[in-house]
């Protein structure tokens, strides 16, 4: 009988006994929506970022579809969004959540992902002040959100210490470019991991090679102009954007996670190895 390859996962979160705990909490009280964890939550995230004020919203998308058509982006301080999707440094499985330094901008967001319900703008709960989405958060996302926080800097540092143990192990292998390090002034939050494959390698060839082996592989990322709507809507095709073809065309994400193991990675990099003939 042969033996069965070993799976290493493109992504994986980091969840344990204390994100258990939390929702555990969160399922005994009583409150699963509008409770007292997203107000935490947003509490410890804006003083986390360092910003005055913070909205847990369903996505980062919902977060971006706010700020940028109603909420008014850059126009009143500088507001970000983060996403919370497993694949992410830290997750809640869904979630987002917008960081903003103008109280304005928050509370149209509160507003907005309660389905424009009144926030500080007088009346009661059925009183709704503009048009807005349910874009709302619950408190089991709260839950493992703040066990998340509570690790984050550990998790920073383990993703850290993967990115540079991928970048050692594609010193030796040529052919194959890596991620720069950071830079004196620059710090990266590790998110992904991205090789670009030299001109005279089949990325098809060499991601089939990898998967056979059990190593998770991704096209990473497309390019968003060749999209099928992109190119229906606004007939965009090959050729507009050659240099973001180029890259996207010979990109591939290898598995990189918090906890993934120094000897996984080097296998992933043993099997790269001998997918390009190397
Ligand atoms: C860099 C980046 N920004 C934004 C998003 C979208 O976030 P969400 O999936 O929470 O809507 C993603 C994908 O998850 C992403 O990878």
């Amino acid at each position: 009988m042969t033996e069965a390859v070993r799976e290493i996962p493109l992504s994986r979160p980091w969840v344990d006994e204390r994100e258990e705990e939390l929702v555990l909490e969160v399922l005994r009280s009583g409150r699963l929506s509008l409770g007292p964890w997203i107000e935490r939550f947003e509490e410890l995230l804006a003083e986390r970022v360092g910003a005055p004020h913070a909205a847990a919203v369903s996505s980062g998308t919902a977060g971006l579809h706010m700020l940028c058509h109603f909420a008014g982006i850059g126009a009143q301080g500088p507001s970000a969004v983060f996403g919370f999707y497993p694949n992410k440094q830290m997750t809640t499985g869904e979630g987002g959540v917008v960081v903003t330094h103008s109280e304005d901008v928050w509370r149209q967001i509160v507003s907005l992902r309660n389905q424009g319900r009144s926030y500080g703008e007088g009346g009661g709960w059925f009183h709704h002040v503009r048009v807005g989405f349910n874009y709302r958060w619950t408190d089991v996302q709260a839950a493992i959100g703040i066990a998340q926080l509570e690790k984050l800097d550990r998790i920073l540092e383990l993703r850290a210490a993967a990115a540079r143990r991928y970048g050692e192990l594609l010193e030796d292998l040529g052919g194959i470019e890596g991620l720069p390090p950071d830079d004196a002034k620059h710090r990266r939050s590790w998110f992904v991991y991205v090789v670009r494959l030299g001109s005279d390698l089949d990325r098809g060839d060499v991601m089939t090679a990898l998967r056979r082996e059990g190593v998770a592989t991704a096209e990473y990322v497309p390019c968003i102009h060749l999209q099928p709507y992109m190119r229906e809507r606004y007939g965009f095709g090959e050729g507009l954007c050659p240099v973001a073809e180029g890259v996207a065309s010979r990109t591939l994400a290898l598995p990189f996670f918090t906890q993934i193991e120094a000897e996984d990675q080097a296998r992933v990099m043993e099997v790269l190895r001998v997918a390009v003939g190397g």
